[in-house]
């Protein structure tokens, strides 16, 4: 297994944030989110590494690696997990899918569709919930920002990244079925904080991003209702933007960029780097 070894920042003893993109709904924005603020935030000269770790691998294609399973020189998460080489030594450099060039100060892990099997890789570990964790520090020191994108679960992987990470991100829509993640995921954090509170892990979120919003209820009255219920109820810690609905969002999907390189005036750009940048990720 071999990687390029300029793929790998220094360790310059940095402070990094760890940020965890999550919500137990699938389709509720975490990919989006991450990809949209960590190119943001590398456009800005911030050195990051995403940590993705859903077997959909969505995040890994939209920094340029369409299939890491096929090619297997590549490392990815789930061989780290396997012993065949460090959190450290699977830093690959993110890609410009359209250019095929690297994007500077943007780094990522890939995902495997293994990751499909990680409560039985780690069923016999010890204190297994701890497995992220005992990885992280190995990127810490070399990046400023470390996102990591979650499934769309509350499982052992998003149990990792909940107890390892510096800072809860609950990424919603302004529609029922995501907003009702998001109150799983507080109650999955708190009984997670009983056992692991002794870690230094957060006792809930940090961060509420609203994806995919309207902004006149000619376009829907439910999703300005919920938009109102998820500020009434989370408050200041909700991002002040919401991303709207913006067909440029499904586009740079298409395309495999994060929506701030594909199109960086899209409406929904604009509103990520916003975000980023009320959460102090840049100036
Ligand atoms: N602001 C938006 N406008 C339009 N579509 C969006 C927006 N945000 C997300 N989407 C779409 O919603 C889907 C799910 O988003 P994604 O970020 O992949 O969610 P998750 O990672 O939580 O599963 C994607 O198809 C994406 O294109
Ligand atoms: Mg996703």
């Amino acid at each position: 297994m071999t990687t390029a070894p300029s793929a790998l920042p220094e360790d310059t003893g940095r402070k990094t944030r760890v940020l965890v993109s999550t919500n137990g709904s699938a389709g509720s924005g975490k990919t989006t989110f991450a990809s949209a603020v960590g190119y943001a935030a590398a456009a800005r000269g911030k050195k990051v590494c995403f940590l993705p770790m859903d077997k959909q691998r969505d995040l890994s294609r939209l920094c340029g690696y369409d299939d890491p399973d096929s090619d297997e020189d590549l490392p990815t998460l789930y061989d780290v997990l396997d012993g065949i080489c460090s959190l450290s030594e699977a830093v690959v450099p993110a890609l410009n899918s359209k250019t095929k060039e690297v994007i500077p100060n943007l780094h990522l892990v890939l995902e495997s569709r293994k990751l499909e099997h990680l409560e039985y890789k780690l069923a016999g570990e010890t204190a297994r919930e701890l497995w992220l964790f005992r990885l992280l520090p190995e990127l810490r020191g070399r990046f400023d920002i470390v996102i990591v994108d979650c499934p769309g679960d509350v499982k052992l992987a998003t149990i990792g990244a909940l107890i390892a990470g510096d800072e809860i991100i609950g990424c919603t829509k302004s529609q029922e079925k995501e907003a009702r993640g998001l109150t799983e995921l507080e109650d999955k954090i708190t009984e997670i904080h009983r056992s692991y509170g002794h870690t230094g892990m957060r006792d809930s979120l940090d961060w509420v991003v609203i994806g995919e919003g309207v902004s006149n209820a000619s376009q829907g009255k439910v999703y300005l209702d919920i938009e109102g219920q998820l500020r009434e109820a989370y408050g200041s810690i909700v991002a002040k933007e919401t991303v709207s609905d913006d067909v440029k969002v499904p586009e740079a999907y298409t395309a495999a960029q994060p929506v701030t390189l594909y199109s960086p005036k899209a409406r929904a750009a604009v509103a990520y780097t916003k975000i980023g940048r009320q959460m102090k990720l840049y100036r």
